[in-house]
């Protein structure tokens, strides 16, 4: 079997397209322009250029996409102080702190990470990793819905791939990805409806025993450890649904954590990379920034 492709890059410009038009209809109705503010401390390489990509794709979709650049030496204390400004800027509608934050910042003891994304307002939280937002998608009431769990809900269902009553394995319990997805896909009312909802989920991990056997069980396997080709071709089952997280960069190549030439014969469907999961992430930051603005001001 050669897997389906599953193109994510055409689905997040389908995305981005649908929050331009409903960016420019919010504003014609008195809405302000949205705006999000990207909090970026130290030089890492590749966080500036998500971040230029961010801001980049905010631009395109009638949002004001900025860019608080911070040194490494910036000390816990000034973050925080930081963010709560941008809490209290009411023109500021999102705040995204971009992760990593560096090592051997805060003046070389590093930065309590978790103080500083619980300083983050919960109505600006457009990453939903505040305990606010996690505790309401845990209810089943979400707010904001994490990015990238998100985008792949609206992968599948744009794809038509429907995960009720089906096994999902997830590989990787991280607070971004792993635990929102399983959450996420377990839950009777999906935010695409119940059919990439209502799914039996099974969150494995480091420790997790006979991972292969597991992840055979899967009639939809998602990758999210980070950990750069881990997912090898005989830990799918034939004809599963591969959905690749991984952002790995080996050799100057980007790969997932996905064996891609070994899964495609074996899956259904699968997500490339680059070009599958990535791009969604942006468009539904898009879309969070755009509900943030909303949230705080509604218009008729
Ligand atoms: N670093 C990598 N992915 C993300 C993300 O989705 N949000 C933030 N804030 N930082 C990240």
């Amino acid at each position: 079997m050669t897997a389906e492709l599953l193109d994510g890059k055409r689905v997040a410009g389908e995305i981005r397209k649908e929050v331009a038009a409903e960016v420019h209809k919010y504003v014609q109705s008195g809405g302000p322009t949205p705006c999000l503010t990207a909090v970026l401390v130290g030089e890492d390489p590749a966080s500036q250029v998500y971040v230029r990509n961010k801001s980049r794709a905010c631009e395109r979709a009638g949002i004001d996409g900025k860019t608080l650049r911070l040194p490494s030496e910036t000390s816990q204390q000034q973050l925080v102080d930081t963010v709560q400004q941008l809490n209290h800027d009411p023109q500021v509608h999102g705040i995204l702190v971009q992760l990593p934050l560096p090592t051997g910042g805060n003046g070389g003891t590093g930065f309590d990470e978790r103080a500083i994304l619980d300083a983050v307002d919960p109505l600006k939280d457009v990453d939903a990793f505040s305990p606010v937002n996690v505790g309401l998608l845990m209810q089943g009431r979400p707010r904001f819905l994490p990015c990238t769990p998100h985008g792949i809900v609206q992968l599948l269902h744009r794809q038509q791939i429907s995960l009720a009553g089906k096994q999902v394995v997830v590989v990787g319990r991280s607070d971004i990805v792993g635990k929102p997805m399983a959450m996420m896909l377990a839950q009777r009312d999906g935010s695409c409806g119940r059919e990439v909802a209502n799914a039996t989920v099974t969150l494995a991990h480091s420790r997790t025993q006979n991972l292969t056997e597991v992840c055979r069980t899967a009639d939809c396997l998602i990758a999210a450890v980070g950990v750069p080709e881990m997912i090898r071709g005989e830990m799918i089952r034939e004809g599963a649904v591969v959905i690749d997280v991984g952002i790995n960069r080996v050799e100057d190549k980007l790969v997932g954590d996905v064996a891609f030439d070994e899964a495609k014969e074996v899956a259904s469907a699968i997500t490339p990379v680059p070009g599958g999961v990535g791009p969604l992430t942006i468009a539904m930051l898009l879309h969070n920034t755009l509900l943030a603005a909303k949230l705080q001001h509604p218009v008729a």
